[in-house]
């Protein structure tokens, strides 16, 4: 590749070289701020925020995507900058998109409104993009920069991002693992009790990160002992997730909550084809969805599951447990991110349960490690945040 070459966003065209300077990365990582903004709100789409700046380095506009099916960032922020976007640069935390969906193309729209130079912080590898956007500005003229993959600013606006980027590259959801343990590692006591093992503070997190993604997953052992709603039981909520529950035999009690509420929030069941007929009929004309997940054993049936879940169009699930659903989870390497709350509490006992079950991993050698981890005080408890993949 030659001096000033685009590199892996689909259209290696050799440009005169600009580098991106450190007024550059401040902007795009502006950019990448107000992204956040559109958290909850925006999904399945990604977050993505823009900042327009003058020639004279003055601030034009700044814009994000604001809730799904609205206007993207760029169109927020050109239409905040008017005239004012003529000959001005713009700073986009996610390549501009270059197909007609729900509103017109981004990239055309920033063409159009006469931005000169447009500086980019993370690709887009979604089919209806990869460079597509690019592309098209650099055939009109426009300057496009790309922060290098390996900058700081770019790793945080792909992590804004990551059940987007993992659908379109893969088809399946990005999956996130939820548990709540005490210190000595038990998520539930020797009776199966397990209200509350958390603080108030991080039920009401566990309440708002179901909110932020498509769906919320249990076992069919966790609808039984528990009866949850899992629902996002907080203010501002825009959607719902969808709840599913993976339940061989279609055990699912038609009076249970879950059920209950099939007709206004939607439910999926999880079954396989030994599941009973009469028992599949009664959840799906009680207004369950049903999907038969494939496969001999548990773990190739949580992925033949994932692809169904994944082509519906959900691209995000929170997995809830319990240890025995989470552990073919694990088993089948299909976690993307594990949020452990660690409540300073000991209940012991040789028959409670830990976070993980399955068949698990004979040598410590071979133990799955985290890309990154870190820890936050939450409430009275620990929140364990390990990110197991990146997308
Ligand atoms: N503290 C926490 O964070 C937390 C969170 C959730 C749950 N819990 C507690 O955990 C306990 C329940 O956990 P659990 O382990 O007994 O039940 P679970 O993991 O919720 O459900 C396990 C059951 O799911 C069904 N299943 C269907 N497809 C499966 C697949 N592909 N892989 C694995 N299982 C599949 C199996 O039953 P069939 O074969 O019959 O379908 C299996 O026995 C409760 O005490 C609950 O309160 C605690």
């Amino acid at each position: 590749m030659g001096p000033g070459a685009i590199g892996g966003l689909g259209c290696p065209r050799t440009l005169p070289l600009m580098a991106i300077d450190a007024t550059d990365r401040t902007h795009l990582a502006r950019a990448v701020e107000l992204a956040l903004r559109g958290q909850g709100s925006v999904h399945p789409n990604p977050m993505v925020g823009c900042v327009i700046i003058a020639p004279d380095g003055t601030l034009v506009a700044e814009g994000w995507h604001a809730r799904y099916g609205g206007p993207h960032a760029e169109a927020a922020a050109l239409a905040e900058a008017g005239e004012a976007a003529r000959g001005a640069t713009a700073y986009v935390s996610l390549e501009p998109c270059a197909h007609t969906g729900k509103t017109g193309p981004c990239s055309v729209a920033l063409a159009q409104a006469g931005v000169t130079r447009v500086v980019v912080a993370s690709d887009d590898p979604s089919e209806k993009a990869s460079g597509r956007g690019l592309g098209y500005l650099r055939d009109e003229n426009v300057t496009v920069e790309v922060l290098p993959s390996d900058d700081p600013i770019a790793r945080d606006a792909r992590l804004l991002n990551q059940p987007f980027r993992k659908h379109s590259k893969t088809g399946l959801p990005w999956v996130l693992h939820k548990a709540a343990s005490t210190l000595d590692g038990k998520i539930a006591s020797r009776t199966g009790d397990s209200k509350w093992v958390t603080s108030e503070v991080s039920r009401e997190r566990g309440h708002r990160w179901r909110a932020n993604l498509d769906a919320v997953v249990v076992g069919i052992g966790t609808a039984l002992a528990d009866d949850p709603q899992l629902t996002a039981r907080i203010p501002g909520v825009v959607q719902q997730p969808r709840r599913i529950v993976f339940d061989t035999e279609a055990r699912l009690p038609l009076d249970s909550k879950l059920m209950q509420e099939a007709p206004e929030i939607p439910l999926t069941v999880v079954v396989s084809r030994a599941a009973p007929r009469g028992a599949v009929g009664a959840l799906t004309s009680s207004g369950a969805e049903v999907i038969v997940a494939t496969g001999e054993h548990e773990q190739a049936r949580v992925l033949s599951a994932l692809d169904q879940i994944g082509q519906s169009g959900v691209t995000s699930i929170l997995l809830e447990g319990g240890p025995h659903l989470a552990g073919s989870f694990y088993d089948a390497g299909a976690i993307d991110e594990l949020r452990l709350f660690l409540a300073p509490k000991i209940l012991g006992g040789r028959n409670a349960r830990g976070i993980v079950e399955g068949v698990g991993i004979e040598q410590v050698a071979d133990a799955l490690l985290p890309v990154d981890w870190k820890w936050e005080p939450s409430g009275d408890d620990l929140l364990i945040t390990a990110r197991l993949r990146e997308w």
